[in-house]
């Protein structure tokens, strides 16, 4: 019979771009309308866990986002379900397993948890999607290509199948067959690379991704610009920096992408923001930072949100975050948590 365990919990990390992905040309099928690239952050830092379970005494499909029951009839969800079933019974269609029962036929529970708060621009419905994806491709014993499925339920979450620095590619065709994630250098690549989350606010963003592309899309002309004449050459500019790991490249190109990502957020109409005081305050600080060093130590990026990312190499992590106690004392960090921010590869704080 199948002995495939009938139950299985994955996790998978967030993944932070340094070139954004805002826009698409295609809305079911998630196609963006410019290639992008990320750094995914270690599996024990911020993820999501998932489990997913199949049993003939399930109903029907059902699935809880830390904790509570959500709608298993989104869209998105149904893509990424559908997607793998049908992987799945492919995959069984003239195998020997064919005639024994099959947790094909049972229905699914889902239960999926964030350790940091979701939707507040950090990426969660990136390790959210990927993990989802994993989590069934591995219950359903899928071994295919799966950044494809992942893209369908949240665009950047194609990006967290894999670790270290993945690009994106936009692709040509109209079916997306084409539109994948590929990493381009693992984490090992730049073990000296370190990241920084700065929790600014944990509050859910006023304009999702989703809404906040399509209005772009339809309104900026700076988004336009954007996506035919400056990212093509940014993105090959960010994959040369990275292979030779030079992080004057890797922050100034970072930093000018989060800048004119949040520009064109300006350009938007009516217009999106996402960055607060407190954001432009740590964009000063770092600013001010690398000035006095006369060169670029610590770059910031910032998703559909207030909260930073911080990039910068080891050595320079405990003079940056004492330059941002200063800045923000712990007495009067308005509301900005900053306490016990520790050394290493990802801090939630
Ligand atoms: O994948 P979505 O729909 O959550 O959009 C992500 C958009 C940004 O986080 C702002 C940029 C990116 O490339 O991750």
């Amino acid at each position: 019979g199948e002995r495939r365990p009938a139950a299985v919990t994955c996790t998978a990390p967030i993944n932070i771009a340094v070139i954004k992905y805002w826009g698409k040309r295609n809305e079911e099928l998630i196609l963006p309308i410019n290639s992008s690239l990320s750094v995914t952050l270690h599996q024990d830092q911020l993820k999501t866990t998932t489990s997913a379970a199949a049993s003939r005494d399930f109903k029907e499909d059902r699935i809880w986002l830390n904790g509570r029951e959500e709608n298993i009839n989104q869209p998105r969800l149904q893509s990424c379900l559908r997607e793998i079933r049908r992987l799945a019974r492919k995959r069984r269609s003239g195998s020997e397993e064919e005639s024994t029962p099959c947790i094909l036929s049972y229905r699914v529970h889902i239960c999926s948890e964030n350790n940091f708060p979701t939707a507040a621009g950090l990426a969660s419905s990136a390790a959210g999607y990927a993990c989802l994806v994993y989590t069934l491709a591995t219950l359903y014993g899928v071994e295919t290509e799966l950044s494809e499925i992942a893209r369908q339920g949240s665009g950047s979450a194609c990006r967290s199948i894999y670790g270290g620095f993945v690009q994106w590619l936009m692709g040509e065709r109209d079916d997306g067959k084409d539109s994948l994630a590929q990493q381009i250098a693992p984490e090992s690549h730049w073990p000296e690379l370190q990241v920084l989350v700065l929790v600014v606010s944990a509050e859910r963003k006023p304009v999702g991704s989703t809404a906040g592309m399509q209005t772009s899309v339809e309104t900026s002309p700076l988004l336009k610009h954007r996506a035919e004449a400056v990212v093509p050459d940014r993105v090959k500019e960010m994959c040369e920096a990275i292979r030779q790991r030079d992080f004057e490249r890797f922050g100034q190109l970072t930093m000018k992408d989060s800048n004119q990502f949040h520009a064109t957020c300006l350009d938007t109409f009516p217009p999106i923001f996402y960055l607060n005081d407190i954001s432009r305050c740590i964009i000063h600080v770092v600013h001010l930072f690398n000035t006095y060093y006369g060169q670029t130590k610590v770059a910031y990026t910032f998703d559909a949100g207030p909260n930073a990312v911080i990039f910068c190499l080891e050595q320079t992590v405990d003079e940056f975050v004492s330059a941002l106690r200063c800045c923000f004392p712990p007495e009067s960090n308005g509301d900005m948590f900053l306490k016990g921010l520790p050394a290493g590869p990802a801090v939630l704080s």
